[in-house]
């Protein structure tokens, strides 16, 4: 309760200087990231970057080797962290018998919430389930079961969501679906954390998006400052040529100068690169 709390509302989460080494592998290697109130943060990377590592500690399930993470500006792990706080893990299953409102039910006894029926018929109706609240998690489809994931780690209201990998196993409608979501919820002042490998429209709906590659921080900030301009290309008679750094406004001039240098103009073409061609350049092509 020391820190983040001079006069202002604390970060729903903030991490520094984050080490976690498990034996020889040093998954995090002094990581930064905060997610302000409200604030829908993307952390993307390759499969082995560090994400997960990194949820975990803010939950409390692995410990920092160095470094510490708040939660709501209290120590993670700590009671009053873990009530700020609710989380979907990567790889989780409910059991194949529960239907959807009876894994509700005990998720709600697990976080002690007592927001009852009510509670429970306002979040199947926000993850559009409501028609499936007496249907068997066995017979619903992946997208469902997500929906029901992301449903259960609402339970209690919390004001900091950890979504790990919440799209990957969803196809394109499925995914579209969490995309609403996640907007809604942003509406409502929730704020999240969702970790994905993947760069689809969910990520691009970010309000912050951080990258991590081998347990640091390549690349972080808006979808849009990390989708700069990269140049402009310049056709003449003398073949194509791209001039890294200058920006549409270097156009006109750009083609002058070919002009009085005696060149004849074809084409001019500004470069921007979209958030992906900044992912894939981050990570080295390599998103698996
Ligand atoms: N419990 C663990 N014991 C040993 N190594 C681990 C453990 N958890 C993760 N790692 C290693 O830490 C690195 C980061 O893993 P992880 O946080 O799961 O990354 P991501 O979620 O980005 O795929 C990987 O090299 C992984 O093999
Ligand atoms: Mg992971």
């Amino acid at each position: 309760m020391r820190q983040g709390y001079c006069g202002r509302v604390p970060n729903a989460l903030a991490v520094r200087g984050l080490r976690k080494r498990y034996g020889s592998v040093e998954a995090l290697k002094g990581v930064d990231l905060e997610v302000g109130e409200g604030e829908l943060v993307g952390l993307l990377g390759p499969n082995g970057a560090g994400k997960s590592t990194l949820v975990k500690i803010a939950v409390g399930l692995v410990r920092p080797t160095t470094g510490d993470a708040e939660v709501g500006g209290a120590r993670a792990g700590s009671r009053s962290a873990r009530a700020a706080l609710g989380y979907l893990a990567e790889l989780f299953r409910f059991p194949g018998w529960y239907t959807a409102d009876e894994v509700l039910e005990l998720h709600q006894q697990l976080a002690g919430s007592r927001g009852g029926a009510a509670e429970r018929a306002r979040l199947l109706e926000l993850v559009a389930l409501s028609d499936a609240a007496e249907r068997r998690v066995d017979g619903m489809s992946k997208g469902m079961q997500q929906r029901l994931g992301i449903a259960q780690a609402l339970v209690g209201e919390p004001r900091l969501l950890l979504l790990d990998e919440p799209t990957s196993a969803l196809d394109p409608v499925g995914r579209r679906t969490v995309r609403l979501l996640l907007e809604e919820l942003r509406r409502q002042g929730v704020s999240v954390l969702l970790n994905s490998h993947l760069l689809s429209e969910v990520e691009l709906v970010c309000d912050r998006v951080t990258i991590l590659l081998a347990g640091e921080v390549v690349a972080a900030g808006t979808p849009a400052e990390l989708s700069r301009a990269r140049g402009v290309e310049l056709e003449t008679d003398d073949g194509v040529r791209t001039i890294p750094g200058a920006t549409r406004e270097d156009a006109p001039r750009l083609v002058s100068e070919a002009i009085a240098a005696g060149r004849r103009v074809y084409g001019v073409r500004v470069l921007t690169s979209t958030l992906e061609d900044t992912y894939l350049e981050a990570v080295g092509g390599e998103t698996d």
